[in-house]
């Protein structure tokens, strides 16, 4: 058994962020979002991991996830020249995975710890071409969606439809045999252009192949949006977070709950809710830091009230003195307060950037 992860695409929707990244890397409570896919697989004795990577940012998805070896597994990276779709990176990594059965899963999903060891079970007890997880979604529109009968049969599967027959979307994790390859040889690019794996999953049932459809019960995020980013956060803090305080905390500060603080990180005079984790090489002063709050790596906040949010590797926070919630703050970014008259403010705000003030 073998597993591919799709980290390549354009990553459009999270931008900014994804100007300057891939969004598979964007810190899920401070650890890349593609790693938590990758200790699943592991966990789960899949340890021959192919990565399909984009021209664009392949080169640091490489370098920041490495050859497996910190994972226990074995990665190798296949560079897909064009996002044509998710069918289409299957058909560039065909060299890698032969005629081995195969997991595929979508590097910016995350699904609950333990579920993909079930599955994987449940593919391999009996011989079947394909395995596909649903889960109820409130707004089907925006994914791929499964119309199944009173059995749980699937009856069909469209790509993002304008009226979707249930509100059953397909996550985006599968199990395949290797007559997936005959599917997509037979498919032709939808109307959006990209080769669709949903069409390949449609011509494996019209052919009467079969394909298993299991309902997921534990959650699943698609990351691809702010809210989206800011609940797997939630998420991830609130079950797995454990306390481990490194770094020096002053006796004016008051830390309190699961809280995580990396080495040569300092705060002074700070007051910390967890869950929170504050990365390595921080400096917090006077700040109050609120539940569900990640800050990576050599960040600095003074004078700061936080909750609810993630700040990114470099970020700088100073002098706001209005509390500052449901926010991601990206790499590098500087959120001050000049102390130079007229009193007004000042940006330099990149592309696609969101700020809302009152
Ligand atoms: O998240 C679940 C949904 O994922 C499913 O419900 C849909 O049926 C499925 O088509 C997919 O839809 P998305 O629009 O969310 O796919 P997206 O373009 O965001 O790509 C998903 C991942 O695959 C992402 O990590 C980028 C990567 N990718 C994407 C394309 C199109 C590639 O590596 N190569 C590609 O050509």
């Amino acid at each position: 058994m073998k597993a591919l992860i799709l980290s390549g695409g354009r990553g459009t929707r999270l931008r900014p962020l994804t100007y300057t990244g891939a969004k598979q890397l964007v810190p899920v409570a401070n650890k890349p979002i593609l790693w938590y896919g990758i200790e699943e697989m592991v966990a789960a004795g899949i340890t021959d991991i192919g990565i399909i990577i984009s021209p664009e940012t392949g080169a640091e998805v490489q370098a920041k996830t490495g050859n497996g070896e910190k994972f226990g597994a074995k990665i190798t990276y296949i560079v897909q020249e064009e996002p044509a779709g998710l069918a289409h990176a299957v058909k560039v990594a065909l060299p890698f995975l032969g005629d081995s059965p195969f997991l595929m899963y979508l590097g910016d999903n995350l699904i609950q710890q333990g579920d993909l060891s079930y599955f994987l079970h449940k593919f391999t007890e009996e011989p079947q071409s394909a395995l596909i997880l649903l889960r109820q979604v409130p707004n089907p529109s925006a994914f791929g969606v499964a119309e199944v009968d009173h059995t749980g049969r699937v009856l069909q599967l469209i790509e993002k439809p304008k009226n979707p027959p249930s509100n059953l979307a397909l996550v985006g994790v599968y199990f395949f045999s290797p007559v997936i390859h005959h599917a997509i040889a037979n498919i032709k690019p939808s109307a959006r252009g990209e080769l669709e794996i949903t069409d390949a999953i449609q011509y494996l049932i019209d052919e009467q192949k079969p394909v298993t459809a299991c309902q997921l019960e534990g959650w699943w995020l698609d990351t691809g949006k702010k809210d989206d980013l800011l609940e797997a956060n939630r998420l991830i803090l609130d079950t797995y977070l454990k306390s481990s305080i490194v770094g020096d905390v002053d006796d004016q500060s008051n830390v309190s709950g699961r809280v995580q603080i990396g080495k040569q990180s300092q705060l002074i005079n700070c007051t910390v809710r967890g869950p929170v984790v504050i990365g390595h090489n921080c400096y917090l002063e006077n700040c109050f830091v609120g539940p569900y709050t990640s800050i990576a790596d050599n960040t600095t906040l003074i004078d700061t009230d936080l909750e609810h949010s993630v700040v990114l590797e470099g970020a700088k926070v100073a002098g706001i003195h209005q509390r500052i919630i449901d926010s991601v703050i990206g790499q590098r970014a500087q959120l001050t307060v000049a102390p130079r008259r007229p009193k007004a403010l000042r940006f330099m705000i990149g592309d696609d950037c969101q700020i809302e003030l009152t």
